[in-house]
């Protein structure tokens, strides 16, 4: 449609149409020609207002988005179609590993291909529009949201925004992508103490340095949509707020798309107190700019009698409408309401081996071995290996939030190893996930009697934990899958105790006793306590929830067809009373090191090491690599001239290797006291067997700027410290300054 078309459309809208627009439903009120009487009811809006609504929630699949299109049309005087919006968080069909592992392959291009990919499933099921990526920083592997964001910092998660929003988008053009609705704005991985829908409260120095800069790099990568956050920041719901909304997002970052709450949060309004009545909310979340209201009452019931009594100007709800229009403008859908989608193309497009071949490369990339004492792995595969876990053959590999995905697409770990080992592999199960039904009550999901048959009687957890010690005996390598409930990871899985499930330390103590050589695979969706497990295990891989091809992955790593090149992008505690614990914390006026106050009196806990088991960064490889001659070619820049950084790389096995060089930077002077590292570039590259690389960067004086407590981003001339290495922790260090 021609803008003109559009505006006439506009123009010949009721109000009652244009507010149809900015509400959002989900599916059970589309599912059938009569909608149940229970949803209406719960939810307390007008028949009318179902038959208007503009866009819906996490409904895919070509016949049935097709359905609903051609039935809401019906419905809709001006025959608009409905945007039809899905949590696309890391896969639609093929599912990759959960965010957090995306991070740890520290490969940005290679997360544009996989996001492109969900986005040609996603849109070939009819689907417009993905709710991701979720880039809040998170500095708490207590908040279960961990699972869900690329990691702690700001730089590693901006470079993975501006990649998932391009995936995304990259094929918008031929109706084979989804406009990216990035989220949630903003600092929701703040929340305090780690605990869901908690609140944050920062200095504008931490919030703009730390927190704020993966939006806007989905915002500069041209993210169509902005989601807000369900939490407060300082104060405000992220959902009326105006400062963040207005004169941040759009006047500072010049977004210019579409603004949606997130799930009730205009509604929440008045559970914050931060508005008085559900009119209070429509009002407050309007002035602020909200444009569409996600599954709240609030926008339907509210913003007419708003009009009407003049306490809201219709030119905000025509602008908001507007919005609305364009995108479904953009995405064609006036002339085709369907995007291309058939029952046909979506068998072709869907979970290819194509696909499977991606999602188990970036599995492969995002695996992190942790542990590989006297180079246990990889495996000749010449041993008898015991396969024993709750998590050995277990589909549920992709994790909780991969809601379109099939576990059984899945390869669980026992499958994948067959395939390599055939009968030199023996399957024990050894113990279940968890033993403890309070717990499972806990996790509000799993229906009682389900929990009646997850955890066995004693005896027969009895059975099975003598079967794993009798195959364990026979073998030369335990190889053992553990992790956490898939339900514990993702949205309202706070928790706080880190540590593995008792009943799967226990076992492994009673595996240790027999001394043969222990591969520990954890399964996570956050970092997890394994200070009381590193003794025990030869090697410890770590991999995350780790998709559809999560077993192949993990017995590529175990058997050695790659060698691993994860990097954590997020710190592992020793323990989570260290919580919340990341290496670009800010320099102490009493280090551990360097104070001059010896024993007590500095920056320490006195019942465990204030350092992490694993810091930011950290990952091995088979085969080392080592890092010389560290230089930068100016000792002095100026603030428009750029550092150029260079350190060559030594691979001295016959292991071909991806390794990721990381560059991090100190600011040794500065009115906001700055942190003791921040990775400001990295570069993840491979190295020949028995080869050398010299690795150059270029690093515009900018890149050294800090945001002060105005927000205001500041450059302030000094002296430097540069760190090169393979994490956080193990680098090497130069000096430079920056000269007016
Ligand atoms: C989550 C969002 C999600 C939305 C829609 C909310 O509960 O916080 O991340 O996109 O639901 O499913």
């Amino acid at each position: 449609m021609r803008e003109k078309e559009l505006r006439d459309l506009l123009a010949d809208m009721s109000l009652e149409e244009k507010i149809g627009q900015l509400i959002q439903l989900s599916g059970e009120f589309f599912q059938s020609k009569d909608i149940s009487y229970g949803p209406i009811q719960k939810l307390g809006i007008s028949q009318k207002a179902i038959d208007l609504t503009g866009s819906v929630l996490n409904v895919t699949g070509a016949r049935v988005t097709k359905e609903l299109q051609d039935r809401q049309m019906a419905k809709q005087p001006h025959n608009i179609p409905v945007l039809l919006m899905a949590d696309v968080i890391y896969g639609f069909k093929t599912i990759f590993p959960i965010p957090l592992g995306l991070g740890a392959t520290w490969n940005p291009e290679l997360i544009q291909e996989a996001f492109r990919t969900a986005g040609n499933e996603a849109a070939a099921s009819g689907n417009h529009v993905s709710f991701a990526p979720m880039v809040d920083v998170t500095h708490d592997p207590r908040w279960g949201r961990t699972l869900e964001s690329p990691g702690e910092d700001a730089y590693l998660n901006s470079q993975m925004s501006r990649a998932m929003v391009t995936g995304f988008q990259e094929d918008l053009a031929d109706k084979a992508g989804q406009v990216s609705c990035v989220k949630h704005f903003a600092a929701y991985g703040g929340v305090e103490a780690g605990l869901e829908y908690n609140s944050a409260d920062m200095s504008l120095s931490n919030l703009f340095q730390n927190y704020m800069p993966p939006y806007q790099a989905a915002v500069d990568a041209g993210c169509g949509m902005v989601m807000t956050s369900l939490s407060t920041l300082n104060g405000v719901p992220g959902t009326a707020d105006k400062w963040l909304l207005q004169d941040v997002l759009k006047k500072q970052w010049g977004f210019d798309g579409l603004l949606i709450s997130d799930y009730a949060s205009v509604y929440e309004l008045t559970k914050h107190g931060f508005a008085a009545d559900d009119r209070d909310a429509a009002q407050k979340a309007m002035d602020a700019g909200l444009d569409i209201d996600m599954k709240s009452p609030v926008y339907a019931n509210e913003l007419q009698g708003l009009v009407e009594d003049g306490s809201l100007s219709v030119d905000k709800i025509d602008a908001a409408c507007w919005r609305v229009l364009e995108l479904k403008n953009k995405l064609g859908l006036f002339e085709d309401p369907y995007f291309g989608t058939s029952e046909e193309k979506e068998k072709l497009v869907n979970l290819t081996a194509a696909k499977r071949k991606l999602t188990r490369k970036v599995a492969d990339e995002a695996l992190v071995l942790l542990q590989n004492k006297n180079d246990l792995l990889p495996l000749t595969g010449q041993e008898k290996i015991a396969l024993i876990g709750p998590y050995a053959d277990e589909k549920s590999l992709i994790g909780m939030w991969a809601v379109h995905g099939d576990p059984a697409d899945c390869v669980t770990i026992k499958e994948a190893l067959e395939e390599e080992i055939g009968e030199r592999l023996s399957y024990a199960k050894g113990t279940e996930v968890s033993l403890d039904k309070e717990k499972l009550r806990g996790l509000g999901f799993i229906p009682a009697e389900e929990i009646e048959q997850m955890v066995p009687d004693e005896q027969t957890e009895k059975k099975q934990q003598v079967e794993a010690i009798k195959i364990a005996q026979e073998s030369d390598v335990i190889v053992y899958a553990v992790g956490e409930n898939s339900y514990e990871a993702g949205e309202a899985g706070s928790k706080t105790d880190l540590h593995l499930p008792e009943n799967q330390v226990a076992l492994l103590n009673d595996l240790a006793t027999l001394g043969k050589k222990i591969v520990l695979i954890n399964v996570s969706g956050r970092p997890l306590v394994l200070s009381n497990v590193t003794e025990q295990c030869d090697a410890i891989i770590q991999a995350w929830f780790p998709g559809t091809e999560g077993g192949h992955a993990i017995a590529d790593v175990l058997l050695g067809k790659i060698s691993p090149s994860g990097r954590l992008s997020m710190t592992f505690p020793y323990t989570e009373g260290q919580e919340p614990l990341y290496y670009a914390h800010l320099s102490t006026g009493r280090p551990r090191q360097g104070s001059q106050h010896v024993g007590r009196f500095v920056s320490r806990y006195i019942d465990a090491p204030a350092e992490p088991l694993y810091p930011f960064g950290y990952g091995l490889s088979y085969g080392k690599v080592n890092y010389r001659d560290l230089t930068v070619k100016q000792s002095h820049i100026q603030s428009t001239e750029s550092l150029q950084v260079n350190v060559t790389l030594t691979n001295a096995s016959d292991w071909q290797q991806k390794e990721t060089v990381q560059v991090y930077f100190h600011d040794d002077v500065a009115s906001v006291v700055q942190p003791v590292k921040r990775l400001v570039a990295f570069k993840k590259v491979r190295l020949a067997p028995q080869s050398e690389q010299k690795v150059t960067f270029e690093l515009p004086a900018e890149k050294f700027s800090f945001y002060d407590n105005q927000g205001k981003q500041v450059l302030e001339p000094g002296t430097f410290q540069l760190f090169v290495g393979a994490n956080s922790r193990d680098v090497q260090k130069v000096e430079f300054e920056v000269v007016k």
